[in-house]
């Protein structure tokens, strides 16, 4: 583990913080949760349950103490509402907003809900956390930020045009995050997040992202629906790292803030590729899947290739990939197998 990661967890564990979770219900929400009851944190959580599950908040229940769990409070609210927001904004000294509607085929669907959700939302996130004078406020961002811009490694700075409105309503973010910091001196950090996965990840709707669902499907025993050739590749980042990324991110210096930081592991992993090593890690398992995938159509708004420069994290935050593809893999299927 990053020496640096190892010092923060030391010295919060000696004097504890309150932290506010929007989305704590959710996949990412969840996994922080859980990092932080076992560092021993006080924690508030908000969620309205929209992509997120009460059964994730037992599972955290369930692998911390009584003591540990005792430490968390839970506001059913929307962040649509100023007022939830500012409730759970009361008393917090760190902020990690993961509370926005994913997935680039529902924004396309519903773009006036996943608007609403993902910069509404997060402008009331950022009025209430300024108004209550949070330490620091840490954001969800995205790779879709991206878009069409052809380079790779993918470089903070270095973005193209948005290619879904989820894309855009990300990119938003980013752009109130900094004019907060100009107009108000509130700083912020987003994390531009590259393709999370791991236990928790919903694997069932429309909108389920690639991992959970071809795990859930290859269980089943189900097709395995690639969307184009299977060479389009992603960074795909277990999500122990983006919980690592996000408490460096709200302890750091000045000096580290009002800044976007890539968080994955600067790994491109093509689909046919995942394909593989999703068949092997269950096959250790005992789960035999001898079908082929079935190819379909490119889906529309996805970016062809991604993969992180991961530098400027490293530097200013002391992000360091802890769990590659291949080891996040072998740490998530059992709980997939455990979760049919
Ligand atoms: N998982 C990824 O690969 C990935 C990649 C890039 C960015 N992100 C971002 O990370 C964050 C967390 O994503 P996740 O994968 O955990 O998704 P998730 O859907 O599991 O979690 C999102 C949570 O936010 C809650 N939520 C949604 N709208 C809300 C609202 N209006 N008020 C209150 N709560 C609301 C949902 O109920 C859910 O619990 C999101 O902001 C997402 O856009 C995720």
């Amino acid at each position: 583990m990053a020496m640096e990661y190892e010092n923060v967890r030391s010295q919060l564990r000696d004097s504890p913080k309150v932290w506010l979770i929007t989305g704590v219900a959710g996949f990412i929400g969840s996994n922080l949760l859980e990092a932080l009851l076992v560092l021993d944190q006080q924690v508030v959580g908000l969620d309205n349950f929209a992509t997120g599950y009460r059964h994730n908040l037992d599972e955290v229940k369930s692998v911390v103490s009584a003591r540990q769990w005792s430490r968390f409070s839970f506001i059913e609210g929307d962040i649509r509402n100023i007022d939830d927001c500012r409730r759970a904004c009361d008393g917090v000294d760190y902020v990690l907003h993961q509370a926005a509607l994913g997935s680039v085929p529902r924004s396309i669907e519903d773009p006036l809900l996943t608007n609403a959700c993902n910069i509404d939302g997060f402008v009331n996130m950022l009025v209430a956390a300024r108004d209550a004078g949070v330490t620091s406020f840490t954001y969800a961002a995205s790779s879709s930020t991206y878009g069409d811009h052809p380079g790779l490694p993918k470089v903070e700075d270095e973005i193209g045009k948005p290619l879904s409105p989820y894309a855009v309503t990300k990119y938003v973010n980013e752009l109130y995050g900094d004019v907060f910091a100009t107009c108000y001196g509130f700083k912020s950090i987003g994390l531009r997040y590259f393709n999370v996965f791991g236990p928790r990840q919903d694997p069932d709707g429309a909108y389920a992202a690639v991992i959970p669902k071809w795990t859930a499907s290859m269980i089943r025993g189900e097709q395995v629906l690639v969307n184009g050739d299977g060479e389009t590749s992603r960074d795909f980042c277990y999500v122990d790292n983006a919980v690592q990324a996000n408490i460096l991110a709200a302890v750091a210096d000045d000096v580290a803030k009002n800044q976007i930081y890539n968080v994955a592991c600067s790994d491109r992993t093509s689909l046919n590729d995942l394909f593989s090593y999703l068949r092997d890690a269950l096959a250790v398992l005992g789960v035999t899947y001898n079908q082929s995938p079935t190819y379909q159509d490119f889906r529309e708004g996805d970016v062809r290739h991604s993969q992180a420069d991961i530098s400027k994290a490293r530097r200013l935050l002391g992000y360091e990939v802890v769990y590659r593809v291949g080891d996040g893999l072998n740490r998530a299927m059992p709980w997939y197998l455990a979760n049919q």
